[in-house]
């Protein structure tokens, strides 16, 4: 990653953040017609909840399968349309051969079905086999291991062995490779490693090869390969992108979804107890909401890894009912129970002790200590219960888990929607345009909420603007909008920006303005991923009572009733902890703005921090191509005061950190 760090030394910063920026002065003259932000630190509306920024996931535009797990082969199992997709035969020369799907069962696995692969002929120059293409290939790097596992029986008159390679598309290539011999007529797991050299490029234009120089029938089931993961997890994640989410600080990870959690039908909602287990026992299901197959590798377990290796909270959305084909015939009443029942078994077999049934399993498959969970939300998207069935269904699971689990937060999928009893939270989404201007009004969402209602959750929100991944006007408009959730945050209690991933390969998307964009071997951020990193890494603990004087007008246009409004060009907020005020500061205008801060109670250091994000076109972004066009800097200044004057730069969010100590 470039480092576009930039700390000065303090002379030399002054003299070129004074000339382009802030100016400092214990004396400043403070105008009229400038924009004034006041700041009064004695007086505290409430604190800001440590999880105000997180994450929500699901199986969506590759988010998994193709993405974050990091699993190279795809359809592992051998699942069969008119074809075995992604796997293809090799037969080099005089080898002759043939690869169907049989249906009989791997022995002592979940799984329905193998590859049958018939070498007639083949001899030492001669291959035959059958060869995969990974999620848009498969990524190589130097001195990269990979782990190959497989299941396999053979004839009797198979001699092997099975070669295993990474090999080029273009120049045949081989980057890795390793040898398996002695398969019997035994259904049995084999295990290989393979390593690149040091010479072996980064690229992604590769494919996983079975070959053999022998002829024979050889049955093959789930074969895998794994490269280095995150924390170095068995059945983990993609390095990379672990390390790109860490830099957006986020505090918890909503999951399983999103509509990935209903399924379209009940078969294909998320159903835990299929996705837990050695990867053998996870047949896999239909992600039918988005269209492709889901391999169920990122299994319940595999959330709470991830929450853990990045130390967020987990929020455990569970299935209640609602599936996206029967929104006008949900499951209610004594048909319910079992689920309800599910739901709690699931909390069991996460946070129970040996002593426990689901618990107990736990601890067989390997993880002793229970997971630290605490937020529960009962479904997702309940408003599209067009019985309106949801109270009803709701409140079976919050008596239920009252009982159980008396010190669970428990989060109503939908706001308003849950009334004949008291949800802990509720879950709000916002999908918003930019809508020439007007999308900015949603920074004022929440300033007239209504306090007596329950906290929110913000558990899916972005601004839809540019694709794969947010471009700046998105960025600017998810800024603005986050000032009004910080400035709100007695009420607003955590956010997170929907959907995370997008693989940028053709056909992989589903859903467009994603916060992170990857191919095989290259990932990066949007301007709304740093951005969400610019307000998560300067959070704070407490909310002063702050406000704006006014605000130079973006668009001065009226509704379809008449009514004025007046759309304006800076957005603030104001948070802070014992030793910091974090202000920030987004400019949606395309010229130059000056604001006016005045800070009163605690005393302000000369020393800050300033971080900011800019373009010169709202239509500026990153992409797999150009992966940081657009970054924030972070430079130390010595500038402030208790009244400073502070110039943003066109199209811009800025995070001003002082020090009050
Ligand atoms: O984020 C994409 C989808 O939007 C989610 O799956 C669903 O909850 C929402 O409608």
């Amino acid at each position: 990653m470039k480092d576009r760090t930039l700390i000065f030394l303090a002379t030399l910063f002054i003299s070129s953040i004074t000339a382009t920026s802030c100016t400092n002065s214990g004396n400043v003259v403070f105008d009229s017609k400038t924009t004034t932000i006041s700041i009064k630190t004695n007086k505290v509306i409430s604190d800001v909840s440590p999880f105000m920024y997180g994450l929500i996931t699901e199986e969506i535009n590759h988010s998994y399968d193709g993405g974050l797990y990091a699993e190279q082969i795809r359809n592992r199992t051998f699942l069969q349309k008119k074809t075995i997709p992604y796997w293809h035969l090799i037969t080099e020369g005089t080898a002759r051969a043939a690869m169907n799907r049989d249906t009989v069962p791997v022995e002592g696995t979940a799984l329905s079905g193998c590859l049958k692969l018939e070498i007639s002929s083949a001899s030492t120059n001669n291959r035959a086999g059958i060869y995969n293409d990974g999620y848009w290939g498969i990524a190589v790097k130097p001195n990269n291991r990979y782990i190959v596992s497989f299941f396999a029986k053979a004839d009797e008159f198979f001699e092997g062995p099975l070669t295993f390679s990474i090999e080029n598309n273009i120049n045949d290539t081989v980057y890795a490779s390793a040898q398996i011999s002695g398969i019997t007529d035994k259904w049995k797991k084999y295990t290989v490693e393979m390593i690149t050299e040091n010479s072996a490029p980064e690229c992604s234009d590769n494919h996983f090869s079975i070959t053999s120089t022998t002829p024979g029938v050889i049955k093959i089931g789930l074969v895998s390969l794994f490269p280095p993961t995150y924390k170095n997890r068995e059945n983990g994640n993609r390095v990379d992108l672990m390390s790109l989410m860490a830099k957006m600080h986020p505090r918890f990870l909503r999951f399983p979804g999103g509509n990935y959690l209903e399924g379209n039908v009940l078969e294909n909602r998320f159903d835990w107890k299929k996705t837990i287990g050695p990867i053998e026992q996870r047949p896999g299901h239909m992600c039918d909401a988005w269209g492709y197959p889901s391999s169920d590798g990122m299994g319940l377990m595999e959330f709470m890894y991830w929450c853990e290796d990045l130390g967020m909270e987990p929020v455990l959305a569970v299935y209640d009912g609602l599936n996206l084909s029967r929104m006008h015939d949900p499951i209610t009443g004594d048909s319910l129970k079992p689920y309800v029942q599910d739901a709690l078994d699931e909390v069991e077999f996460l946070t129970g002790d040996k002593n426990t049934k689901w618990g107990k399993l736990r601890i067989d498959m390997g993880r002793k200590k229970p997971f630290r969970l605490k937020y529960v939300e009962i479904g997702n998207e309940d408003f599209f219960d067009f019985k309106r069935t949801y109270d009803e269904r709701y409140k079976l699971f919050q008596k239920a888990f009252r009982e159980k689990y008396p010190d669970m937060v428990l989060i109503a999928s939908s706001d308003g929607f849950v009334n004949s009893v008291r949800p802990d939270m509720e879950d709000h989404h916002a999908y918003m345009k930019a809508d020439n201007g007007m999308g900015l009004l949603q920074a004022h969402l929440y300033d007239n909420y209504d306090r007596k209602k329950p906290a929110l959750m913000i558990g899916e929100y972005a601004f839809r603007e540019g694709s794969p991944t947010t471009n700046m006007l998105g960025g600017i408009y998810d800024a603005a909008y986050l000032t009004g959730l910080e400035r709100n945050a007695d009420i607003v209690r955590m956010s997170c920006f929907a959907p995370i991933f997008v693989n940028v390969n053709k056909g992989a998307m589903q859903w467009e303005s994603d916060l992170i964009g990857y191919d095989t071997g290259k990932c990066y951020g949007s301007p709304s991923f740093w951005i969400q990193s610019m307000f998560s890494g300067n959070l704070g603990t407490e909310l002063p009572a702050s406000s704006i004087s006014h605000s130079p007008v973006l668009k001065d246009t009226s509704d379809g009733n008449g009514n004025r409004i007046r759309i304006e060009e800076i957005y603030y907020s104001a948070t802070m902890d014992d030793d910091h005020i974090y202000l920030k500061l987004v400019n949606a205008a395309g010229h130059k703005n000056k604001v006016q801060v005045s800070v009163q109670g605690k005393d302000v250091r000369k020393k800050g921090t300033v971080t900011e994000i800019a373009a010169d076109s709202l239509s500026a972004t990153n992409s797999i191509n150009d992966l940081e066009n657009i970054i924030p800097s972070v430079k130390k200044a010595r500038i402030f005061a208790d009244k400073f004057i502070y110039e943003l730069r066109p199209y811009s969010v800025t995070v001003i950190k002082l020090l009050t100590k």
